[in-house]
Protein backbone atom coordinates (compact mmCIF):
# COMPACT_ATOMS: atom_id res chain seq x y z
CA UNK A 1 0.00 0.00 0.00
CA UNK A 2 1.37 3.41 -0.61
CA UNK A 3 -0.56 6.87 0.56
CA UNK A 4 0.32 10.14 -1.07
CA UNK A 5 -0.75 13.49 0.09
CA UNK A 6 -0.69 16.39 -2.16
CA UNK A 7 -1.44 19.97 -1.11
CA UNK A 8 -5.01 20.77 -1.81
CA UNK A 9 -7.30 19.58 -4.08
CA UNK A 10 -6.06 20.91 -7.44
CA UNK A 11 -2.50 19.24 -6.46
CA UNK A 12 -4.31 15.83 -6.11
CA UNK A 13 -6.02 16.03 -9.67
CA UNK A 14 -3.10 16.80 -11.50
CA UNK A 15 -1.13 14.09 -9.63
CA UNK A 16 -3.99 11.81 -10.53
CA UNK A 17 -4.09 12.39 -13.73
CA UNK A 18 -0.19 12.20 -14.29
CA UNK A 19 -0.50 8.62 -12.86
CA UNK A 20 -3.26 7.62 -14.73
CA UNK A 21 -1.50 8.71 -17.63
CA UNK A 22 1.55 6.81 -16.29
CA UNK A 23 -0.39 3.67 -15.93
CA UNK A 24 -1.74 4.07 -19.50
CA UNK A 25 1.34 4.06 -20.98
CA UNK A 26 2.85 1.21 -19.45
CA UNK A 27 -0.43 -0.99 -19.77
CA UNK A 28 -0.20 0.25 -23.91
CA UNK A 29 3.69 -0.95 -23.93
CA UNK A 30 3.20 -3.95 -22.14
CA UNK A 31 -0.11 -5.55 -23.24
CA UNK A 32 -1.45 -3.09 -25.96
CA UNK A 33 -4.20 -1.88 -24.46
CA UNK A 34 -5.35 0.13 -21.14
CA UNK A 35 -8.61 -1.02 -19.34
CA UNK A 36 -9.61 1.46 -16.80
CA UNK A 37 -12.52 1.57 -14.67
CA UNK A 38 -13.81 5.56 -13.49
CA UNK A 39 -15.63 6.52 -10.16
CA UNK A 40 -18.06 8.50 -9.77
CA UNK A 41 -17.56 11.40 -7.30
CA UNK A 42 -16.23 15.39 -7.37
CA UNK A 43 -12.97 14.40 -6.55
CA UNK A 44 -12.25 11.90 -9.99
CA UNK A 45 -14.50 14.96 -12.15
CA UNK A 46 -11.93 17.42 -10.91
CA UNK A 47 -9.21 14.85 -12.78
CA UNK A 48 -10.94 13.87 -15.60
CA UNK A 49 -11.45 17.17 -16.47
CA UNK A 50 -7.26 17.94 -16.52
CA UNK A 51 -7.08 14.91 -18.16
CA UNK A 52 -9.07 16.29 -21.25
CA UNK A 53 -7.36 19.53 -21.53
CA UNK A 54 -3.67 18.26 -20.60
CA UNK A 55 -3.95 14.98 -21.71
CA UNK A 56 -5.65 14.95 -25.05
CA UNK A 57 -2.62 14.03 -26.89
CA UNK A 58 -0.59 12.87 -24.35
CA UNK A 59 -2.28 9.12 -24.34
CA UNK A 60 -3.19 7.27 -26.80
CA UNK A 61 -6.94 7.46 -26.12
CA UNK A 62 -7.69 4.43 -29.00
CA UNK A 63 -6.01 1.89 -26.97
CA UNK A 64 -8.11 3.04 -23.75
CA UNK A 65 -10.86 1.12 -22.81
CA UNK A 66 -13.35 2.62 -20.37
CA UNK A 67 -15.52 1.03 -17.58
CA UNK A 68 -17.71 1.83 -14.64
CA UNK A 69 -17.00 0.93 -11.20
CA UNK A 70 -20.53 1.94 -9.84
CA UNK A 71 -23.68 3.46 -11.51
CA UNK A 72 -27.23 5.18 -10.08
CA UNK A 73 -30.22 3.77 -10.93
CA UNK A 74 -31.16 6.39 -13.52
CA UNK A 75 -31.15 7.10 -17.20
CA UNK A 76 -27.54 8.22 -18.74
CA UNK A 77 -28.52 11.69 -19.34
CA UNK A 78 -29.36 12.25 -15.33
CA UNK A 79 -27.35 14.57 -13.41
CA UNK A 80 -27.23 12.05 -11.04
CA UNK A 81 -25.24 9.70 -13.26
CA UNK A 82 -21.66 8.85 -13.14
CA UNK A 83 -21.65 8.33 -16.49
CA UNK A 84 -22.83 11.66 -17.94
CA UNK A 85 -20.48 13.38 -15.12
CA UNK A 86 -17.04 11.39 -16.87
CA UNK A 87 -19.01 11.49 -20.49
CA UNK A 88 -19.18 15.42 -20.18
CA UNK A 89 -15.74 16.25 -18.13
CA UNK A 90 -13.61 13.44 -20.65
CA UNK A 91 -15.33 10.85 -22.87
CA UNK A 92 -16.88 13.54 -25.25
CA UNK A 93 -13.54 15.27 -25.33
CA UNK A 94 -10.91 12.54 -26.03
CA UNK A 95 -10.82 9.40 -29.00
CA UNK A 96 -11.12 6.83 -26.46
CA UNK A 97 -11.18 3.05 -27.79
CA UNK A 98 -14.61 1.68 -26.38
CA UNK A 99 -16.97 3.04 -23.47
CA UNK A 100 -18.89 0.29 -21.69
CA UNK A 101 -21.22 2.31 -19.15
CA UNK A 102 -23.78 0.36 -16.76
CA UNK A 103 -27.42 0.88 -17.14
CA UNK A 104 -28.72 2.80 -14.79
CA UNK A 105 -32.10 2.84 -16.77
CA UNK A 106 -32.37 -0.99 -16.77
CA UNK A 107 -34.34 -2.52 -13.30
CA UNK A 108 -31.36 -2.67 -11.39
CA UNK A 109 -30.68 -6.64 -11.16
CA UNK A 110 -31.06 -6.79 -15.26
CA UNK A 111 -28.45 -3.75 -14.81
CA UNK A 112 -26.18 -6.05 -13.26
CA UNK A 113 -26.48 -9.38 -15.33
CA UNK A 114 -26.14 -7.00 -18.71
CA UNK A 115 -22.67 -5.37 -17.13
CA UNK A 116 -21.49 -8.78 -15.77
CA UNK A 117 -22.03 -10.21 -19.10
CA UNK A 118 -20.12 -7.06 -20.96
CA UNK A 119 -17.34 -7.87 -18.93
CA UNK A 120 -16.94 -11.56 -19.91
CA UNK A 121 -17.38 -10.87 -23.16
CA UNK A 122 -14.86 -7.73 -23.33
CA UNK A 123 -12.10 -10.13 -21.43
CA UNK A 124 -12.95 -13.41 -22.89
CA UNK A 125 -12.75 -15.07 -19.66
CA UNK A 126 -14.64 -17.06 -17.25
CA UNK A 127 -12.08 -15.72 -14.34
CA UNK A 128 -12.17 -13.08 -12.76
CA UNK A 129 -11.46 -10.11 -15.31
CA UNK A 130 -7.64 -8.29 -14.25
CA UNK A 131 -8.77 -4.31 -15.28
CA UNK A 132 -5.31 -2.57 -15.52
CA UNK A 133 -6.84 0.44 -13.39
CA UNK A 134 -9.62 0.68 -11.35
CA UNK A 135 -10.15 4.33 -9.80
CA UNK A 136 -12.34 4.58 -6.62
CA UNK A 137 -13.25 7.18 -4.68
CA UNK A 138 -14.37 7.08 -0.31
CA UNK A 139 -17.38 8.50 1.30
CA UNK A 140 -17.47 9.97 4.47
CA UNK A 141 -19.11 6.87 5.92
CA UNK A 142 -16.31 4.61 4.31
CA UNK A 143 -18.35 3.19 1.25
CA UNK A 144 -16.05 2.81 -1.90
CA UNK A 145 -17.58 2.38 -5.24
CA UNK A 146 -21.43 1.64 -4.26
CA UNK A 147 -19.58 -1.16 -1.68
CA UNK A 148 -22.32 0.61 1.40
CA UNK A 149 -21.75 -0.33 5.08
CA UNK A 150 -23.83 -2.79 5.91
CA UNK A 151 -25.08 -4.04 2.57
CA UNK A 152 -25.29 -7.18 0.76
CA UNK A 153 -23.28 -6.81 -1.82
CA UNK A 154 -19.84 -6.65 0.27
CA UNK A 155 -20.53 -10.59 1.00
CA UNK A 156 -21.14 -11.48 -3.02
CA UNK A 157 -17.72 -13.34 -4.16
CA UNK A 158 -19.64 -15.51 -7.08
CA UNK A 159 -20.77 -12.34 -9.05
CA UNK A 160 -19.00 -9.43 -10.88
CA UNK A 161 -21.59 -6.89 -10.93
CA UNK A 162 -24.43 -7.01 -8.43
CA UNK A 163 -27.10 -4.66 -7.80
CA UNK A 164 -27.03 -3.35 -4.27
CA UNK A 165 -30.00 -1.71 -2.38
CA UNK A 166 -28.67 0.71 0.23
CA UNK A 167 -31.78 1.40 2.61
CA UNK A 168 -29.89 4.71 3.92
CA UNK A 169 -30.34 6.36 0.65
CA UNK A 170 -33.53 4.44 -0.21
CA UNK A 171 -32.11 3.33 -3.70
CA UNK A 172 -29.81 0.81 -5.05
CA UNK A 173 -27.04 0.76 -6.73
CA UNK A 174 -25.42 -1.03 -9.73
CA UNK A 175 -21.68 -1.53 -8.48
CA UNK A 176 -18.91 -3.79 -9.14
CA UNK A 177 -17.95 -6.82 -6.69
CA UNK A 178 -15.20 -6.65 -4.07
CA UNK A 179 -13.30 -9.65 -5.96
CA UNK A 180 -13.26 -7.93 -9.62
CA UNK A 181 -11.67 -5.08 -7.33
CA UNK A 182 -9.15 -6.97 -5.98
CA UNK A 183 -8.05 -8.40 -8.74
CA UNK A 184 -6.71 -5.29 -11.01
CA UNK A 185 -3.58 -4.73 -11.30
CA UNK A 186 -3.80 -1.02 -9.82
CA UNK A 187 -6.51 -0.08 -7.78
CA UNK A 188 -5.96 3.76 -7.06
CA UNK A 189 -8.31 5.65 -4.12
CA UNK A 190 -8.82 9.21 -5.05
CA UNK A 191 -9.80 11.21 -1.77
CA UNK A 192 -10.00 15.02 -0.74
CA UNK A 193 -11.70 17.16 1.52
CA UNK A 194 -11.72 17.45 5.57
CA UNK A 195 -15.27 15.24 5.57
CA UNK A 196 -13.50 12.20 4.60
CA UNK A 197 -10.84 12.49 6.98
CA UNK A 198 -12.06 10.40 9.85
CA UNK A 199 -13.50 7.65 7.84
CA UNK A 200 -9.94 7.79 6.34
CA UNK A 201 -8.19 7.35 9.78
CA UNK A 202 -10.60 4.23 10.57
CA UNK A 203 -9.92 2.79 7.38
CA UNK A 204 -6.03 2.99 6.71
CA UNK A 205 -4.99 2.94 11.04
CA UNK A 206 -7.34 1.42 12.76
CA UNK A 207 -8.93 -2.59 12.72
CA UNK A 208 -11.93 -0.85 11.21
CA UNK A 209 -14.79 -3.53 10.69
CA UNK A 210 -15.24 -3.69 6.88
CA UNK A 211 -18.93 -3.82 7.46
CA UNK A 212 -18.77 -0.43 8.66
CA UNK A 213 -15.90 0.81 6.88
CA UNK A 214 -16.46 -1.49 3.09
CA UNK A 215 -13.35 0.40 1.38
CA UNK A 216 -11.13 -1.56 3.91
CA UNK A 217 -12.09 -4.54 1.94
CA UNK A 218 -10.19 -3.29 -0.75
CA UNK A 219 -6.85 -5.60 -0.63
CA UNK A 220 -5.57 -6.00 -4.23
CA UNK A 221 -2.56 -8.17 -4.05
CA UNK A 222 0.03 -5.14 -4.75
CA UNK A 223 -2.00 -2.94 -2.43
CA UNK A 224 -4.49 -0.52 -2.85
CA UNK A 225 -2.61 3.15 -3.80
CA UNK A 226 -3.78 6.05 -2.02
CA UNK A 227 -4.01 9.83 -3.09
CA UNK A 228 -4.71 12.36 -0.58
CA UNK A 229 -5.41 15.83 -0.18
CA UNK A 230 -4.31 17.52 2.90
CA UNK A 231 -7.43 18.02 4.57
CA UNK A 232 -8.35 14.75 3.47
CA UNK A 233 -5.36 13.37 5.61
CA UNK A 234 -5.50 15.50 8.26
CA UNK A 235 -6.22 13.13 11.21
CA UNK A 236 -3.63 10.71 9.43
CA UNK A 237 -0.44 9.95 11.71
CA UNK A 238 2.64 10.93 9.71
CA UNK A 239 3.92 7.47 10.00
CA UNK A 240 0.99 6.69 7.57
CA UNK A 241 1.28 9.22 4.55
C1 LIG B 1 -20.40 7.53 -6.60
C2 LIG B 1 -19.07 6.94 -6.34
C3 LIG B 1 -18.71 6.94 -4.89
C4 LIG B 1 -17.76 8.10 -4.69
C5 LIG B 1 -17.60 8.50 -3.25
C6 LIG B 1 -16.73 9.73 -3.08
O1 LIG B 1 -21.05 7.11 -7.52
O2 LIG B 1 -20.77 8.45 -5.85
O3 LIG B 1 -18.54 6.08 -7.16
O4 LIG B 1 -18.16 5.78 -4.40
O5 LIG B 1 -16.51 7.81 -5.26
O6 LIG B 1 -18.88 8.76 -2.76
O7 LIG B 1 -17.29 10.79 -3.76
P1 LIG B 1 -16.65 12.24 -3.78
O8 LIG B 1 -15.39 12.19 -4.55
O9 LIG B 1 -17.70 13.10 -4.43
O10 LIG B 1 -16.46 12.62 -2.36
Amino acid sequence: MSVRVCGGPEELSEAAAHEFAAKAEQAIEERGRFVVVLAGGSTPKAMYEVLALEYADRIDWSRVHVFFGDERTVPPDHDDSNYKMANETLLEHVPVGSVHRMRGELPPEEAAQAYEEELRTFFRTEEVPRFDLILLGVGGDGHTASLFPETSALEIDDRLVVANPVLRLETTRITLTVPVINAARTVLFLVAGEDKAEALQEILESDADPRAYPATLIRPPSGPEWMLDQSAAALLDEHST
